[in-house]
């Protein structure tokens, strides 16, 4: 292909794909490998699922884009990030929050001390487009979720888990994100409270047209609104499809018997039984 040619393709590609990780590594305390190459893709205005038990990286992968890891001494040491077509691994995680991407992060984490309302506005931080431009997101983000709207004024520590994850999306929003990185959301919440939050993700993906790459443990829940999913474990992408496909992939729904029955089994445990079973058979 001539140059021209693929600058054009490479330039369709970036218009397309929001996000690209590309075979990357992290390091922690310089010694303890943790991503051992992985490469994922999200589409612009995709769901995508990141999906994988406790420790496979999950939350690493989130903050290597975000470019949080250097306070948790840790170091992507080989591969590249680009968001929007453009290299972002050398960042500040500011400069990723101007550029449009923002990270929400697991545990919630809003200031106690703090109304609901201030904390949402602490999530317009990196803006320079003034208070009434400020002000009409705030009232968008009461839009999407009218219970922070009845707790405006109370103090987020005394609200619900539910509610201050709901705070800690909405303060995301502030900052007018294409794309948000969500760790968790789920974690423990209850079913109900679960299912309104991810309804919420999906409108505000519909309608407000935001990306969102999703790490999740509840791979039921997530493969549910995602369009596409990724499997990690001990820090590799074992398997990744549309998020259909993997819904009905005979590997995963054995995954969940494991979580179900408490003894989880690990995909390269359940790809080396059947291959045991075909060679017994
Ligand atoms: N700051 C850190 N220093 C050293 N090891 C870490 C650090 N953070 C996470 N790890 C290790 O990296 C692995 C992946 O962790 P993490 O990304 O939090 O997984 P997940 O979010 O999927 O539960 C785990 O083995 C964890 O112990
Ligand atoms: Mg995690």
């Amino acid at each position: 292909m001539s140059t021209a040619a693929s600058k054009i393709t490479a330039a369709a590609n970036a218009a397309q794909t929001i996000l690209s990780v590309n075979n990357i590594e992290v390091i922690y305390d310089h010694v303890i490998l943790v991503l051992k190459g992985v490469s994922l893709t999200v589409p612009r205005g995709g769901i995508v699922a990141l999906l994988g038990a406790n420790g496979a990286g999950k939350t690493t992968t989130l903050k290597a884009i975000s470019n949080l890891l250097r306070a948790e001494r840790g170091e992507v040491t080989k591969g590249t990030i680009e968001f929007e077509g453009e290299r972002v691994d050398k960042m500040t995680p500011n400069d990723l929050v101007r550029r449009g991407c923002i990270q929400v992060m697991e545990g919630r984490h809003c200031f106690g001390h703090l109304t609901i309302e201030e904390n949402l506005l602490t999530g317009a931080f990196t803006r320079r487009d003034g208070n009434a431009a400020i002000r009409r997101d705030l009232e968008l983000v009461y839009t999407y979720f009218p219970r922070l709207k009845q707790r405006r004024s109370s103090m987020a520590g005394y609200t619900s888990g539910g509610e201050q994850q709901m705070c800690a999306i909405g303060r995301a929003l502030m900052s007018r994100p294409k794309m948000i990185l969500l760790d968790e959301p789920s974690m423990g919440l209850a079913p109900q409270i679960v299912e309104e939050i991810f309804e919420i993700v999906k409108s505000l993906n519909d309608q407000e047209g935001v990306s969102f790459l999703l790490a999740e443990q509840n791979t039921n829940m997530a493969l549910k609104y995602a369009n596409y999913g990724y499997i990690l474990e001990t820090g590799r992408v074992v398997m990744d499809g549309p998020a259909q496909s993997l819904r009905e992939n005979e590997d995963v729904k054995e995954f969940y018997l494991g979580i179900a029955e408490g003894n989880r089994k690990s995909f390269r445990e359940v790809k080396s039984y059947k291959r045991r079973k075909r060679w017994l058979a």
